[in-house]
């Protein structure tokens, strides 16, 4: 019977445990054992009771469950070659042939250079003696698939990671109930969302939302952002806008690299000085709220769906194949080369079409925005 693993690693995001219960379901109804290994690579390295058989009732109501009900964390020790050797030695004592982790770029990446180091890692337990050839024999390849569950939608090659629509819905959401204070007392709010280095939630919520303004790490301000911003604002309040919302992602930048900060942006719109806007204005943080909470029907399906086609993607998998990641382009859950879309995420800026750019830019600018 193949017994195959799943983990998930990283920042945990919506739709994870929806995940890990297609997984488990999924290689049971294929006759094979199913196995959680609980906090990511941590789990794996420790081995012991993190790793475990699961049974179909285990999964049992996890479809609508938030976060990941098998934690997730960042382990150090994997990065290490040292770390990885025990893991190995884990999962061969555990029997387990195969792994599906779901996370962000940096653990797959982990996954795939666990994976082609393998046959070395299990040379050197047979040479240091901490295993035999014997009980090595089953293990000579390892078959690894990677699902993307990130809030940040930064992986190239995909249309959606799993996760990233339950984190825009709580934005909008958010937003809408900062839109109704703001209105009544005709306040401008500054609005913080996750994305160190990708905007994709900031400038969705931006559309989603009409906002006056987005800041995002792929779109640099020019250096006299802070005349353009006024322009804008100023134009909309004349359109007699009672509200303003300008939404900055964590990672925004200027064309220096210099980082927006949310303060800089209220200060601006604050500034009571002459030619000054002088609005009354507050920031909002909404930091881990994005991420917890229950995912939405979107993430709930991308999760199941992805987790049914990894089970099969790994049971397909040989030494010969590349790694690869389970996405969805145009509607269809399909298999891609996982290294190839790592690297091209780092390369472009996945996340921001130009064309999307400017619409939203448009959008904001006609009356019926608000
Ligand atoms: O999951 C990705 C992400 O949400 C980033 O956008 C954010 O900067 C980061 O995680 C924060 O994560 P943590 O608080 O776990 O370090």
């Amino acid at each position: 019977k193949k017994k195959i693993a799943v983990m998930t690693s990283g920042g945990d995001s919506p739709g994870m445990t929806a995940v890990v219960r297609a997984v488990v379901r999924t290689a049971i109804h294929m006759g094979c054992d199913a196995y959680c290994v609980y906090e990511g690579y941590e789990g794996l390295v420790q081995g012991g009771d993190f790793i475990r058989q699961m049974e179909w009732h285990d999964v049992r109501g996890w479809l609508s469950e938030g976060g990941t009900l098998i934690g997730t964390a960042r382990c150090m020790a994997f990065f290490e070659r040292a770390g990885r050797l025990t893991a190995a030695k884990n999962m061969i004592l555990n029997g387990i042939h195969a792994l599906i982790i779901c996370g962000g770029d940096g653990s797959l990446t982990g996954a795939d250079k666990f994976r082609s180091e393998w046959p070395s890692l299990v040379d050197e337990l047979v040479a240091n003696g901490e295993l035999t050839k014997d009980q090595v024999a089953p293990f000579t390849h390892l078959n690894i698939v990677g699902l993307v569950g990130s809030i940040d939608n930064d992986l190239s090659g995909t249309d959606a990671t799993i996760g990233c629509y339950s984190a825009l819905a709580r934005i909008c959401e958010m937003v809408d109930y900062i839109e109704a204070t703001a209105s009544s007392h005709s306040r401008a709010f500054v609005i913080e969302v996750m994305g160190r280095h990708c905007g994709w939630l900031a400038l969705m919520a931006g559309v989603a939302t009409g906002a006056d303004f987005i800041f995002i790490p792929e779109r640099p301000q020019d250096q006299d952002w802070k005349a353009d911003m006024s322009t804008v604002v100023r134009r909309h309040r004349k359109m007699g806008k009672r509200k303003t919302i300008v939404i900055v992602a964590e990672g925004a930048r200027d064309r220096d690299g210099t980082k927006i900060t949310p303060t800089e942006i209220k200060d601006l719109l604050a500034d009571k000085s002459e030619g000054g806007l002088a609005l009354d204005t507050r920031i909002t943080t909404l930091g881990h709220v994005q991420r917890g909470g229950t995912a939405v029907a979107y993430d709930r399906m991308l999760g199941t769906l992805q987790g049914v086609e990894a089970v099969k993607a790994v049971l397909e998998a040989t030494p010969e194949t590349e790694t690869c990641f389970i996405a969805i382009n145009e509607n269809k859950i399909v298999r891609k080369p996982l290294m190839k879309a790592v690297q091209e995420s780092k390369a472009l800026a996945k996340a921001v079409d130009d064309k999307d750019f400017d619409m939203a830019m448009q959008l904001r600018d006609t009356e019926f925005a608000d």
